[in-house]
């Protein structure tokens, strides 16, 4: 069983806490403040904490750290992290740039450890599920999809790195999940071809994202946002469609899909019960790390996500909300 030490009391980590795992077991956590460590490891019987990060990277005892930090520092604690040693699961996105994922991924694999994204939808049944009636054919040909990941940043609270440029910002925060969810369906051919970023004020965080992509056989849709709630995809094959509304987050409820078979018109609906996804995503970690399984989530398919949000940085129009009118900022978004 491969035991996982936290960096940092984050709001996700709690949602890992508590899983009944066969593979992995979280045994420490640091804080910038040691009572926080003690007050996270009483609540849920961990067994050791550390008032500072470099000291729970010092413990012999760890074979892995989970990286929940800010955007900002992911690549600096996963590279401090493989130096010691350490398989890293970090939080998405797993860096800011390609550039910074791929010393990343160097230093890991000289120092032998395992980095991998926290992409935890990609542990849900129902996603996995979308992809075996692709597989199935039960849509036929995929030659759409139209992917949405929108929230009001203000119903977080704590957000504060989200709202700070250049690390936060929505195609960081949920736009990855959308370049993800792109290119694991639609394949490595997909290129950008135009996109919009709405941002807080002029060279300010991005509030709202779309791009506009293409490929040989489909096209596609991103979008993604923090000022508006709207989370969704649609799969569009040649034979029918798969529709998912609401599930694409960490929410722990149940969630359904619908798919439509143009043959006989009909729709079928589909509902999973509610699931702890950062269970699932922990457990199959500690499986990688002992080499049972292949990685869901490859580091190829991390860097190429970056890369798409790259390519949608470059190509995007620009405006500030201000400009729209009727979009508001949330309180304090701005240029750092
Ligand atoms: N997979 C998912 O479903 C999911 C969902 C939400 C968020 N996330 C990701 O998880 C990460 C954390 O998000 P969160 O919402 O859980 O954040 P959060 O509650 O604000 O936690 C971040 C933690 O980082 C530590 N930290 C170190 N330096 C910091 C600094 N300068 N400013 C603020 N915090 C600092 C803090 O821990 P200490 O004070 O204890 O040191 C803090 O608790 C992000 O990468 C985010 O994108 C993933």
């Amino acid at each position: 069983v491969v035991r996982i030490g936290i960096l940092g009391t984050a709001r996700i980590a709690r949602l890992f806490m508590g899983g009944s795992l066969r593979n992995a077991r979280f045994t420490a956590i640091a804080s910038r403040s040691s009572e926080r460590a003690e007050s996270f490891a009483r609540e849920f019987g961990l067994e050791r904490w550390y008032g500072s990060y470099d000291d729970l990277l010092a413990d012999p005892n760890l074979d892995a750290v989970y990286i929940p930090l800010p955007h900002f520092l992911h690549a600096e604690f996963s590279l401090r992290a493989a130096r010691a040693g350490k398989h890293v699961l970090v939080e998405k996105p797993a860096a800011l740039s390609s550039a910074e994922f791929l010393q990343m991924w160097n230093a890991c694999r000289e120092g032998g450890v395992v980095l991998m994204e926290s992409l935890m939808y990609r542990c849900k049944r129902i996603h996995l599920r979308v992809q075996e009636l692709i597989r199935e054919g039960a849509i036929g040909n995929v030659r759409h999809l139209n992917f949405s990941w929108c929230f009001p940043v203000m119903t977080l609270g704590r957000s504060r790195f989200r709202l700070d440029h250049p690390a936060g910002g929505a195609l960081n925060d949920v736009g990855i999940y959308g370049a993800d969810f792109l290119r694991l369906i639609l394949g490595s051919d997909l290129k950008v071809i135009s996109g919009g970023i709405w941002r807080a004020s002029p060279g300010g965080v991005d509030l709202l994202a779309h791009a506009l992509c293409s490929s040989p056989g489909s096209t596609a849709s991103l979008t993604c946002g923090y000022l508006l709630d709207a989370n969704y995809y649609v799969v569009g094959g040649e034979r029918g469609s798969i529709y998912v509304p609401g599930s694409v987050s960490g929410r722990i409820a149940e969630n359904l899909l619908r798919v439509h078979r143009i043959e006989d018109d009909r729709w079928d609906e589909e509902r999973f019960a509610p699931e702890n996804p950062y269970h699932a995503l922990a457990d199959h970690f500690g499986e990688v790390i002992e080499g049972r399984v292949e990685p869901l989530i490859r580091q190829e398919q991390t860097l190429a996500n970056l890369r798409m949000l790259e390519d949608i940085r470059r190509l995007a129009t620009e405006w500030t909300v201000a400009e729209r009118g009727s979009i508001t900022a949330p309180p304090s978004a701005g240029t750092r």
